[in-house]
Order: structure tokens, then sequence, then C-alpha cells
């Protein structure tokens, strides 16, 4: 067996970077791509929104103040996505993860890779709990990501929210610590070795 043949997740070169106000217009384009419409329910929201966004948000896990993060995904010397995580509760120990891909990086193992490195980051705020998101029932791509990762279902939000004018049920999905430290030694974080 080839050495490729083996854990083929390790191979994307994925690091995150500090999401800055530079950002705001790749941030943009990564949101209006084709898939992203078609799956999530997303707002329109205006440039001055994101921008605040990306102004209001962390790339410091040790700010302790900071309640939202998020990062920008790198591949090859591009920014190709970004993570997200919000409404931290350091006292219930929970955190609400986003993420999106480009796309032109979708199905490529890139989308694993990338959230693998936001729960690696988060899990090291040492009250952290349970890591939880939601997902359209149509969106099996983060489906798959959230399930690769240790991810359980969790529920079924009913008609929960709307994607191109069609009300959708949205499904939850939690990950433990417990179960991200039996999962994360089956992944290897590290780049690949050039
Ligand atoms: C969701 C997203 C981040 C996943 O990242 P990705 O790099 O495309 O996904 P991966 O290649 O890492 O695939 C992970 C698993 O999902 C599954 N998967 C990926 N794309 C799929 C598709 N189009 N259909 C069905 N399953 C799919 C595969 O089973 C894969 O597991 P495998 O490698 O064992 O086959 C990315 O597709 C994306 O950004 N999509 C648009 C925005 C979005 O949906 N964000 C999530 C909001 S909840």
């Amino acid at each position: 067996m080839q050495t490729s043949d083996v854990r083929p997740e390790i191979r994307p070169d994925v690091r995150l970077v500090p999401a800055r106000a530079e950002h705001l217009d790749v941030w943009l384009e990564i949101r209006a791509g084709a898939t992203s419409r078609r799956l999530l329910p997303l707002e329109e929201v205006p440039r001055e929104s994101l921008l605040r966004r990306l102004s209001e948000s962390s790339s410091d896990i040790l700010d302790l103040q900071a309640t939202s993060f998020r990062w920008m995904v790198e591949s090859e010397g591009r920014i190709i996505g970004t993570v997200s995580a919000r409404e931290l509760s350091r006292f219930h120990g929970r955190v609400e993860v986003g993420y999106m891909l480009a796309e032109g990086s979708l199905g490529r193992g890139l989308g694993t890779r990338a959230v693998a490195l936001l729960l690696e980051r988060l899990y090291t705020i040492p009250s952290l709990h349970h890591i939880w998101l939601t997902t359209t029932v149509a969106n099996l791509a983060s489906q798959g990501v959230a399930r690769k990762l240790g991810f359980r279902l969790e529920g079924v939000l009913r008609g929960h929210c709307i994607v191109q004018g069609e009300r959708m049920d949205q499904q939850v999905w939690g990950l433990l610590r417990p179960e991200w430290e039996a999962r994360r030694g089956e992944l290897s974080l590290e780049p690949p070795r050039r």
C-alpha cells in the first residue's frame, strides 16, 4: 500500500488564519457560491453587517472576553473558506460552529480538515464540553463532515428555516469532548510533509 492510500484526510495542506476586514470580499464571494445558496439558510446581509461581524469576532482562542470566533481557511496560499464559532458559553461549556468553503474547493476533504482544525483549537478552552452545529437535511456534505469528525445527530428542528423560498427541516449535530478525544487520534492534524 502506498503512503497516499493511508488516511486520505491528512493530504490537503489546510490552515486557519485570522479573519480580518480585508477578507470581506472573499467572504462575500464564498457566500455567493451556488452550493451555499442552494443548501444554506443564508439571509441577505448587507456588506456593513458582515464587516461588523468580522470586526466583532476574535481569532484569538486565548481571548477570555470573546464569545464568537472566526478564521479564514487557507490552502496552497489562497483563502478558500471560513470557519466560525459563536455564542460560546464558558459557564455551560458549549459553542455552535459553522463552516463554508468556496465553490471550487468542495468535495476534496478540505472541509473535514478545516473543521478538524477548528475543533482542535476550540477544545483548548478548558471548560468547553459540547460543540454543536445545525445543517439542513439536504446538505449531505455538511452531514458527512460532521459524521467523519465524530458528531452525532441529536435531533431535528422541523420546518426551522427557509432556503430559497422552501421551508426546510434542520438537523442538530453535537460532539462531546471525550468523543473528540477518541476521534482526533484517528485523524492527522499536521500539515503534509513537503
Ligand atoms: C460542507 C462543506 C464544508 C464540506 O466540506 P467538503 O470539503 O466539501 O467535504 P469533504 O470532502 O471533507 O467531505 C466530507 C464527507 O462528506 C461527504 N460528502 C462530501 N460532499 C458530498 C456531496 N456533495 N454529497 C454527499 N456527500 C458528500 C463525503 O461522504 C465525505 O466523506 P468521505 O471523504 O468519507 O467520502 C463544503 O461542502 C461547503 O462549504 N459547502 C457549502 C457550504 C456549507 O454547506 N456549509 C455547511 C453549512 S452547515
